[in-house]
């Protein structure tokens, strides 16, 4: 069966190496998609995420909040999701803080691995299945972290053979393994190890989890304005130059355009790398690099406009 495209999923986990960009991707991803008329919730696993800050907003909440017709932005919190949880599956409805049932429950999930992360990832899940949103793009924990996140449900679900969780790990499997509901999107740049570790991430998605990989972002890649073939005529130019541009500022210059030739070689060799190692039908997505966005709304807007662009 053909990959389905980015644009017909409906939960999309953004992960990649430390630091390569993968807030700013799934925020201009969310924004791209919510240009087009989509409805977008925007979730941050991790509290520390900076995602807010592109939107105007200094803090987030598990309540997810408007920030335009068709973006809503929100923090996962466990606690909260719990709380979610005992109300619509066990029609419990928790009105103050769940004090003794948070701390028992703290006690179970840190007691079995997996419980956290089925009631967080249940909550995007539930977001799809109940159609809250068209899309649910999610700011996914790092490559060290992703596989046991997304392997969770599905570990459970081989443990627990009836019952209330046997259910919710079943639709939640339902929805993450059907390729047309969940994918990755695996964010890297052009550099050695962000490429070892999105091939080896890749691997283990197949290997470990049930859920597809949708895309790889190739992040902050630098146009060709200076390749090496250029670097005889910027020595000519250099060295004829008149006396009135010889300042060592200028020398400089000749010497940043000399080194972005020879980066973007190198960045060639571990895009050529990356895209052996990749199947065929994954798509991958160029994201240049930004030189001259102020701050992180301006970033966003522009990642939103050019990843528009690709995933038509
Ligand atoms: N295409 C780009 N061009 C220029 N700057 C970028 C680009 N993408 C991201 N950045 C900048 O790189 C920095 C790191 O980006 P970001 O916070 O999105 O990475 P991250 O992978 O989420 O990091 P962490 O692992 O800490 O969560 C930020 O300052 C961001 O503005
Ligand atoms: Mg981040």
């Amino acid at each position: 069966m053909a990959r389905p495209s980015l644009r017909e999923r409906r939960l999309l986990f953004v992960t990649g190496k430390g630091g390569v960009g993968k807030t700013t991707i799934a925020a201009g991803l969310a924004q791209a998609l919510a240009n087009e008329g989509t409805s977008v919730l925007l979730c941050a696993i991790d509290n520390r995420s900076d995602i807010g800050e592109a939107f105007g907003l200094s803090q987030l909440h598990f309540e997810p909040q408007s920030v335009s017709d068709n973006l809503s932005l929100m923090v996962m919190d466990t606690e909260s999701a719990l709380r979610d949880y005992l109300r619509i599956n066990m029609k419990i409805p928790v009105v103050t803080k769940i004090g003794p049932i948070a701390n028992a429950f703290d006690f179970v999930a840190t007691a079995a691995p997996g419980v956290r992360e089925i009631l967080t990832i249940g909550k995007l899940c539930y977001d799809v299945r109940e159609n809250l949103y068209d899309v649910v793009v999610v700011d996914a924990p790092a490559t060290g972290h992703i596989i046991g996140y997304l392997a969770a449900p599905q570990a459970i679900n081989a443990l627990v053979r009836v019952g209330l969780i046997r259910n919710q790990t079943d639709w939640m499997l339902e929805i993450l393994s059907n390729p047309e509901k969940t994918g990755v999107v695996i964010v890297t740049t052009p550099e050695e190890m962000p490429v070892v570790e999105t091939l080896q991430l890749l691997k283990k998605l197949e290997d470990e989890t049930t859920v597809q990989a949708a895309a790889v972002v190739v992040n902050r890649t630098l146009s060709d304005l200076v390749v090496p073939r250029d670097e005889p005529v910027l020595a000519g130019l250099s060295a004829k130059r008149p006396d009135a541009f010889t300042s060592s500022a200028l020398d400089g210059l000749f010497e940043a355009a000399r080194l972005s030739g020879a980066k973007n070689t190198v960045a060639h060799e571990h895009l050529a790398t990356l895209r052996q190692g990749l199947d065929d039908d994954l798509s991958v997505i160029a994201q240049p690099y930004l030189f001259d966005c102020a701050d992180a709304s301006s970033i966003v807007q522009a990642v939103a406009t050019s990843l528009g662009e690709e995933i038509q």
